[in-house]
């Protein structure tokens, strides 16, 4: 190392010791090659301790080998460290193209801090309420909401419509659909556009947390109300909504203690904390989500009807993204350039040969998959354009198998004002075409938006070939 060098390390080495926040800096084999005296301190663990270790043996529960492997960059997580929920940022370090190291950066605001703002923020949201009779939204507002929800399809034009409906009131809205095609989207984008988008927007995910922590989450608890508490007590989600939503994910999952529990507040919007005698007041937006068939479990008898019928009084229902392939194209455009974007590399293409085998695929997972993929795709192919072995390789390392339901597909262009699909077959194939045709419309008995989206491409180019084969 010459001298130069030597004296920005130097220089670097001392930033880093006099920055607030804990810095950690780990190698391309994930050994620590810095350690900041913030970290230290937090810690307790000596730099001389850390330096040169592999970074799992030294901090709980990190993810930073992790990141250097995926060259994903995490931001605002949550990580438990020495007992308390920490936030934390993992940001790549890329050099040509590879991750040759990865900042972890421990900020010391963490979640108690955050409650204590959002309290603060939510005081002064209550007074702006009151104060203001005026529940119009503003514009600026109504466009970042529906701007984040991307597709064209009618499935998805119509559920959009609903959502904008439902919002306008402050009825309860039951979400359902399979995981991962955007019921908590819909469910932000819902609040954000309701007279109480001023307020907060509180998310539960009732299946992530265990039964006998659900209670004092969901409703608070006073000071000493059980060993381990936190001192001063814990402002409840129902609290820290109020003139605002509460979210209710995987409400399926909800024990049926709980449910009375929820079906009370939501007749009286009264609410008690664990350990409290004096009720408080809660008006609150609810929203509540599940991929569950929850029909069939009020019948099976572990969903209580009648808060069944209290939280489905405006119902969502978000089609699965195989029954709207024609939004594919739109969303894969979409979150290439946004991913491109935020790695700040300049924005790939997909040949269409990949874009026919995407479109083929079931997609299981829905849109999370489809993102998922996309930051796959760009983080492991390098070249500008995205090829069909490319997409192969990728699926073939999660062991799932595309199915070869276009193999007659020569070219492929795509309208992305219209997200219109245009095919074209191969000459051999033209044959076959009026044949395949004929079979999805059969197959999906004579419903022509069915059939056009079976067949991944859009319904004014099927009535184009029914006439041009006289169907
Ligand atoms: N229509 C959509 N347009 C753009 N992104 C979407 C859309 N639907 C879902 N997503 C994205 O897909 C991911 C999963 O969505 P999410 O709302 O968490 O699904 P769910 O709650 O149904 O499992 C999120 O990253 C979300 O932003
Ligand atoms: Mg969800």
């Amino acid at each position: 190392m010459n001298n130069y060098q030597e004296h920005s390390l130097d220089i670097l080495s001392t930033i880093l010791d006099s920055a607030y926040e804990g810095i950690v800096v780990v190698n391309e084999s994930a050994e620590i090659i810095h350690f900041n005296d913030a970290y230290s301190r937090f810690t307790g663990i000596k730099k001389a301790e850390a330096l040169g270790q592999h970074v799992t043996k030294i901090i709980e529960n990190t993810r930073l080998h992790n990141v250097l492997e995926s060259g994903i960059p995490e931001r605002g997580s949550l990580q438990i460290i020495n007992g308390q929920e920490m936030i934390v940022h993992r940001i790549p370090i890329r050099k040509d193209g590879r991750v040759i190291a990865v900042i972890g950066m421990l900020i010391f605001e963490g979640v108690s801090e955050l409650y204590k703002i959002l309290e603060k923020h939510q005081q002064t949201d209550r007074k702006s309420i009151i104060h203001s009779n005026n529940l119009v939204i503003p514009e600026e507002k109504r466009k970042i909401t529906l701007e984040k929800i991307i597709g064209k399809s009618d499935k998805i034009a119509q559920t959009k419509q609903l959502a904008r409906k439902a919002a306008k009131t402050l009825a309860t809205v039951l979400i359902t659909g399979e995981s991962g095609t955007g019921k908590e989207l819909f469910a932000q984008s819902i609040h954000h556009l309701s007279p109480y988008c001023d307020g907060p927007f509180i998310s539960v995910n009732c299946a992530a947390i265990p039964d006998h922590l659900l209670e004092s989450e969901l409703f608070g608890y006073e000071d000493g109300a059980f060993t381990g508490a936190r001192k001063g007590g814990k402002p409840g989600k129902f609290e820290l909504a109020h003139e605002g939503t509460l979210f209710l994910d995987e409400i399926g999952d909800m024990p049926l203690s709980m449910q009375s529990k929820i079906l009370r507040v939501l007749q009286e919007k009264e609410g008690i904390r664990v350990g409290g005698v004096k009720p408080y007041r809660t008006n609150t937006r609810i929203i509540t989500a599940t991929n569950k068939a929850i029909e069939q479990m009020v019948q099976q008898g572990t969903f209580r009807e009648d808060l069944y019928y209290r939280l489905n009084i405006i119902r969502l229902h978000i089609p699965p993204l195989r029954e709207r392939k024609e939004d594919i194209p739109l969303l894969l455009s979409y979150y290439i350039e946004e991913i491109c974007q935020k790695y700040n590399i300049s924005t790939k293409q997909l040949t269409n040969k990949a874009l026919v085998q995407l479109l083929s695929y079931e997609w299981p997972g829905n849109i999370r998959e489809l993102v998922n993929i996309v930051e796959r795709m760009i983080s492991l192919v390098e070249k500008k354009e995205i090829s069909a072995s490319d997409v192969s390789l990728l699926f073939n390392q999660t062991s799932i198998t595309l199915q070869p339901s276009y193999p007659m597909v020569e070219k492929l262009e795509i309208d992305k004002q219209t997200s219109t699909i245009f095919l074209e077959l191969k000459a051999e194939k033209k044959l076959e075409e009026r044949e395949i045709i004929t079979n999805a419309l059969k197959e999906t008995n004579g419903n022509k938006a069915k059939a056009a989206r079976k067949l991944g491409i859009h319904r004014s180019t099927l009535y184009d070939k029914l006439k041009q084969f006289n169907l």
